[in-house]
């Protein structure tokens, strides 16, 4: 008997002057297993270009992976992934620099604009 779950991962995909766009990625899945580790696993496994930032990967420690996960601000590194389809945007209120990476530097700490 497998323990394996499955979803669909809905992630908003491009840059701040793309049409809105969606792109889905199914990921079989442990219980217990995060949405960070699914994006990871995507990165990896299937489009090294999806933008998403994260550091301490599953401490919620360094608020690097800070989300739109079905509609609700969370981190990425301690939701778990549940079965059916999920879907992931950047944050709503930070500018988007691509997919589900927004600047969420305070505009006196950049160094430069981008
Ligand atoms: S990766 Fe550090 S809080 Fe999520």
């Amino acid at each position: 008997m497998s323990d394996r779950l499955s979803t669909n991962l809905k992630i908003r995909r491009g840059r701040p002057d793309d049409p809105e766009q969606y792109e889905v990625f199914p990921f079989e899945y442990e219980a217990g297993q995060s949405v960070l580790d699914a994006l990871r696993w995507i990165r990896s496994n299937r489009d090294a270009s999806l933008a998403v930032r994260y550091s301490c990967i599953n401490a919620n420690a360094c608020k690097e992976c800070v989300m739109r996960i079905d509609g609700r601000t969370g981190y990425a590194c301690t939701t778990p992934l549940r079965p059916g389809e999920m879907l992931i945007e950047p944050l709503p209120n930070k500018r988007l620099i691509r997919d589900l990476v927004t600047d969420t530097l305070p505009p006196d700490e950049r160094l430069s604009e981008v």
